[in-house]
């Protein structure tokens, strides 16, 4: 969507993965403080977004939406005033029919009101969810919400979450931000490898402006290994998906920290190119050893080596896989490790991968000096 937004992919938190509906105006600000504690807003994390739950069961008798006067008792300016205090964005959630997936009131037919409301709120993002839609076309339900946020002449990303189910890729580039292309992620290595197969299929439908969304992140709510979240982390950076933190930054292991905080693969995915990396060669049992490569500016490619085996294994990968002359010299940084691996690597680079790891590396190759002798 062309409203100057999103020529990177979003980067922030959101309270769905970990609160679910056990939200409230505390957990919000708290989360804001957080974020600046860390050092994660500095990063780049700035959209602080609540997800479903926040606004009360039924509209006011203006026929307005209400926060929930037990959890946001402040309301929602408060809340946006405090954030916007700390230098961040405030993002909310809605949905595009009769009510929202946790049976809240949904925007269909409402989104004129609705979108002044937030803006007149102050709020800087939109997630748009998809259900009780009555079987109307998303094609119909979700442009109608563009316009309306357009029409209040307030900047709001628009965050589209249609899960997938009528390829928005194909059609929701002038519609919205970002475009959800599966189902819920949940916290589990199969859900997440399943999900980053799925979103790879859309790879050529990304770039700035709109982004593919494979859903939020799940490092550090437990149920992956680090070298699984580490992998997690790596592949949505280079797939250029939104890197919406889904943990509790208030109590983060220096683990979950440090993954959320490597610069080095937050500039992957911010990179100003804006291509998404797709998987570009498979080996060994069931493919599960893979290579996922893309470019970068500069004329430089990231490549991850994705062991998704269950045994540490050997990762290969071929210049002519990565579209280089085979003659190319390359050097090889590790952004994991923090440092340069190899100063000329010619025709091919390998390295031993523990299972369900990832490393990622960027290859800038040099350019030769042409003798006319
Ligand atoms: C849907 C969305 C989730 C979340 C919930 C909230 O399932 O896909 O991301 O927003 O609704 O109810």
């Amino acid at each position: 969507l062309n409203n100057g937004l999103a020529l990177t992919p979003q980067m922030g938190w959101n309270s769905w993965n970990f609160f679910a509906c056990s939200i409230s105006e505390d957990l919000i600000k708290e989360t804001a403080d957080a974020l600046v504690s860390s050092g994660l807003a500095d990063l780049g994390y700035v959209y602080v977004n609540i997800d479903d739950c926040w606004s009360a069961a039924t509209r006011n008798l203006k026929g307005q939406l209400v926060p929930d006067p037990k959890t946001f008792p402040s309301g929602i300016k408060a809340l946006s005033d405090y954030v916007h205090g700390k230098g961040l964005k405030l993002g909310i959630y809605g949905d595009a029919g009769a009510f929202t997936c946790k049976v809240r009131p949904g925007s269909l037919f409402h989104e004129t009101g609705d979108a002044q409301l937030f803006a007149d709120w102050g709020v800087d993002y939109l997630k748009y969810d998809n259900c009780f839609n009555l079987g109307i076309d998303p094609k119909k339900r979700y442009p109608p919400m563009r316009d309306a946020l357009n029409a209040t002449g307030r900047t709001i990303f628009y965050s589209i979450c249609e899960w997938g189910v009528e390829d928005p890729a194909l059609w929701a580039r002038g519609v919205g931000n970002s475009w959800r292309t599966t189902d819920d992620i949940n916290d589990t290595w199969a859900s997440m490898t399943t999900i980053a197969d799925i979103n790879d299929k859309w790879a050529s439908h990304a770039g700035p402006g709109g982004w593919n969304d494979p859903d939020m992140l799940e490092v550090g709510n437990g149920g992956m290994t680090y070298q699984e979240y580490r992998a997690h982390f790596s592949i949505w950076a280079l797939m250029k998906a939104p890197l919406l933190i889904g943990c509790d930054v208030r109590n983060m292991t220096a683990e979950t920290l440090e993954i959320l905080s490597n610069k080095e693969v937050i500039s992957v995915n911010q990179d100003s190119l804006g291509v998404q990396g797709r998987k570009v060669y498979v080996s060994g049992e069931a493919n599960c050893l893979q290579v996922w490569a893309g470019p970068l500016s500069g004329n430089r490619l990231v490549v991850a080596f994705w062991n998704r085996c269950s045994k540490a294994a050997t990762i290969t990968a071929r210049w002519d896989v990565l579209g280089l002359e085979s003659s190319t010299h390359v050097s090889i940084r590790d952004l994991w490790q923090h440092k340069e691996v190899k100063e000329n690597a010619v025709a091919s680079f390998g390295a031993k991968v523990d299972s369900h790891d990832c490393h990622v590396y960027i290859f800038t190759p040099k350019t030769v000096a042409h003798s006319e002798s």
